[in-house]
C-alpha cells in the first residue's frame, strides 16, 4: 500500500481555560482537536469544512509542529515529524498582514529562503520561476505590499510559502478575506500550482462551494472531531451525518417539523458532539458508549449510530 504523505493518528490538542467571574473562576477543557486520524496522499487536496471554532486551524498548525499536540501521532511519508520542515507550508487567511509592509516583495521572497542557506543564484531561479506560475513580470519585486490589491497580495503570499519548494502546504481558509470575484482566480491558481509544483493540501474552509471547488476528498469537522469524510462528490451529493446535512441546507425541513425554532438545543449528553442540536436523537444516541465511524460506500465513513439506515433511506428514496 501506498505511504500517505501525511498521516494523523488519534490527534488530540486539549486546552485548558479559565472562565467565570474573578471569584468564580473555573477551569474549563476545550477540546480544540479530539482524536483526529486523517490521510493525504501525494497530489491530493483534503478539504476541512466546518463552522468556526471547531479546531480546523488547530488541526492545520498541529501537522505543521508550529504547537504540540496533547496526544497522537502525525507522519510525514511514514516518519514522525520532529521539528518545524521546510517542506511542509502554511498560507495564512489574511494576505494583509502576512507579508512585512517594509519589506519589498523581492526580499518578502528572498527571506525564507535566506533563512534556510539557499544560494543567491538558486534564489533567483526560484523567484523567477515562481513569478512565472502566479502571472506577474519581475517589475513587481522592487515594490512594496501596499501598492498591490488583496487578490494579488495573496498571489504574492502563495509564491512565498512555495519558495522552500514543499510538498504540502496548509492553506488555512486562503480565499476567505478577499472579494468573491477574486475567489476564483485564487482557487484556480492554487489548482495550477498544485499540479506544477505536485503539492498536496489540506485546504480548510467555512465555506462549502470554496472547499468544493478545489477538494478531492472532504472531512467534515464539528467539536474537534471530523464527523463524516469521502470524496468530495459524494459529500456534496450524498450527505449522510445530521451536521452535514444541517451544512448542506438538507434539513431545514427536518427542524421546522420538530419545533418552531430554526435548530433544535438541548442538553449536551452522551458521546455523539452533536446530540444537542440533532433531530434524530434518541436514547441509544444519548447511551451510547463511544459513536464509531461507519464505513459506507466508496470509503465514505460517518460518524453517526443511524448512519446506515440514513444512508439506505437515501439510496432507496
Ligand atoms: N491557544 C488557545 N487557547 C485556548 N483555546 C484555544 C486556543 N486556540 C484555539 N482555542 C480554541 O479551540 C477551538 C478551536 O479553535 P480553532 O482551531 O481556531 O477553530 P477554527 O479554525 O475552526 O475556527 C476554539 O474553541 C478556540 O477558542
Ligand atoms: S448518533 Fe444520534 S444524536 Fe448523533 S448524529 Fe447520529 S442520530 Fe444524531
Ligand atoms: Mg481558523
Amino acid at each position: 500500500m501506498i505511504e500517505p504523505l501525511i498521516k494523523t493518528v488519534k490527534l488530540k490538542k486539549y486546552y485548558s481555560v479559565s472562565s467565570g467571574s474573578f471569584f468564580n473562576r473555573k477551569k474549563t477543557i476545550v477540546k480544540a482537536v479530539d482524536g483526529v486520524s486523517i490521510k493525504i496522499q501525494k497530489k491530493e487536496t483534503l478539504g476541512i469544512l466546518g463552522e468556526s471554532g471547531c479546531g480546523k486551524t488547530t488541526l492545520g498548525r498541529l501537522i505543521l509542529n508550529l504547537i504540540k499536540p496533547t496526544s497522537g501521532k502525525i507522519l510525514y511519508n511514514g516518519s514522525p515529524i520532529q521539528n518545524i520542515n521546510p517542506e511542509l507550508q502554511i498560507i495564512f487567511q489574511d494576505p494583509y498582514s502576512s507579508l512585512d509592509p517594509s519589506m519589498t516583495i523581492e526580499e518578502s521572497l528572498n527571506e525564507p529562503m535566506v533563512v534556510n542557506g539557499i544560494e543567491r543564484l538558486e534564489r533567483e531561479k526560484r523567484i523567477n520561476n515562481l513569478l512565472d506560475n502566479i502571472g506577474f513580470s519581475k517589475n513587481i519585486l522592487s515594490r512594496y505590499p501596499h501598492q498591490f490589491s488583496g487578490g494579488q497580495r495573496q498571489r504574492i503570499v502563495i509564491a512565498r510559502a512555495l519558495t522552500l519548494k514543499p510538498s504540502f502546504v496548509v492553506a488555512d481558509e486562503p480565499v476567505s478575506a478577499l472579494d468573491v470575484s477574486i475567489q476564483a482566480q485564487i482557487l484556480n491558481l492554487l489548482k495550477d500550482l498544485r499540479e506544477i509544483y505536485s503539492l498536496s493540501y489540506l485546504f480548510i474552509s467555512h465555506d462549502l462551494s470554496v472547499v468544493k471547488y478545489i477538494s478531492d476528498r472532504i472531512a467534515v469537522m464539528y467539536k474537534g472531531k471530523i464527523l463524516e469524510e469521502g470524496n468530495s462528490d459524494d459529500i456534496c451529493t450524498n450527505p449522510v451525518h445530521p451536521y452535514t446535512r444541517l451544512l448542506i441546507s438538507s434539513l431545514p425541513e427536518y427542524y421546522s417539523q420538530h419545533e418552531d425554532s430554526k435548530e433544535i438545543e438541548r442538553e449536551e449528553k452522551g458521546n455523539c458532539v452533536f446530540y444537542h442540536r440533532c433531530p434524530f436523537a434518541d436514547n441509544k444516541c444519548e447511551n451510547a458508549e463511544s459513536i464509531k465511524f461507519k464505513l459506507l460506500d466508496n470509503n465514505h465513513k460517518v460518524r453517526c449510530l443511524k448512519a446506515k439506515k440514513f444512508y439506505q433511506t437515501k439510496k432507496s428514496g
